[in-house]
C-alpha cells in the first residue's frame, strides 16, 4: 500500500478514541475527571507502540508488517503527545482554577505528570521531516527523551493508583522486545566472531 495512504489511515484510526472522548464529554455523558484515565492510558500505550517495532524488527528481521509499523512510528509518537495534551485539557477542566492546580503541584503523583509531559515536548516539536534533516544525528538523541518520559509517565501512574500492576503490564511488552533485541545482537556477534 502507498505509504501516504498508510499514514492517512493511521491518523484517522489514531484520532478515533480522542474524538470519542471529546464527543462523550461534550454530550455531558461523562465528567472531565472520568476522561483522565482513558486519555493518560492512551498516551502511554501509543508511546509503547511507537517503541516496539524497532527492537522487534531487529530480532525477527525486516518484513512488510514491521516496515509498515516502522513507517507510522512517528505518527504514533506524535499521537501519544496529542493524547497527553488532551489529558492535560481534561485535568484543567476538572480542576477549574490555576490556584487549585498550583496547590497540588507539589504532590509526587502530579509533578511527575507535568515532568513526563515536559519531556515529551522536545521530541514532539522536532517530529517533522525538516527538523529531522536539519538535526541529523542529534535528532535521535532528542528523541531518546521519550524513554525518560515513558518511565516518568509510568511512575506518575503508579503514584496515582498506588498499584504497580497496570504500569508493569504496559511495560512488559517493551521489556520483552528489548531482551529479544539483546539476544539477537548477542547471536549476531557470536556468529561474526566465529566467522572471523
Ligand atoms: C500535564 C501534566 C499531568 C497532570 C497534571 C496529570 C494528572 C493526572 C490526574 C489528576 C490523573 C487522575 C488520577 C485519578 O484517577 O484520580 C491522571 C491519571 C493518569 N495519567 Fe496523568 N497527568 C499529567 C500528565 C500525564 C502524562 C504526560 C501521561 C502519560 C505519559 C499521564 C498518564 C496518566 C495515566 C496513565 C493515568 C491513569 C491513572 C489511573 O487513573 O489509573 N499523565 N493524571
Amino acid at each position: 500500500m502507498n505509504p501516504a495512504v498508510v499514514k492517512a489511515l493511521a491518523w484517522m484510526l489514531l484520532a478515533v478514541p480522542g474524538l470519542w472522548m471529546l464527543w462523550s464529554f461534550s454530550q455531558g455523558e461523562v465528567l472531565a475527571m472520568d476522561m483522565l484515565h482513558p486519555s493518560g492510558e492512551m498516551s502511554i500505550r501509543l508511546m509503547i507502540l511507537a517503541m516496539l517495532p524497532g527492537p522487534l524488527s531487529d530480532f525477527f528481521g525486516s518484513n512488510r508488517f514491521f516496515r509498515a509499523w516502522l513507517a507510522i512510528r512517528r505518527n504514533l509518537g506524535v499521537a501519544a503527545f496529542g493524547y497527553a495534551l488532551l489529558h492535560l485539557a481534561f485535568y484543567i477542566l476538572d480542576m477549574r482554577s490555576v490556584a487549585a492546580m498550583l496547590d497540588e503541584l507539589g504532590l509526587p503523583g502530579i509533578w511527575t505528570g507535568w515532568l513526563a509531559l515536559a519531556l515529551m515536548i522536545p521530541p514532539a516539536a522536532i517530529s517533522f521531516n525538516l527538523a529531522m534533516r536539519r538535526l541529523g544525528r542529534n535528532w535521535k538523541k532528542v528523541q531518546r527523551l521519550v524513554y525518560l518520559a515513558l518511565i516518568i509517565g509510568l511512575v506518575h501512574w503508579v503514584l496515582l493508583d498506588w498499584a504497580w500492576q497496570p504500569a508493569l503490564v504496559h511495560l512488559a511488552p517493551l521489556m520483552i522486545a528489548w531482551i529479544l533485541r539483546l539476544i539477537g545482537r548477542g547471536r549476531r556477534n557470536r556468529r561474526q566472531r566465529s566467522m572471523a
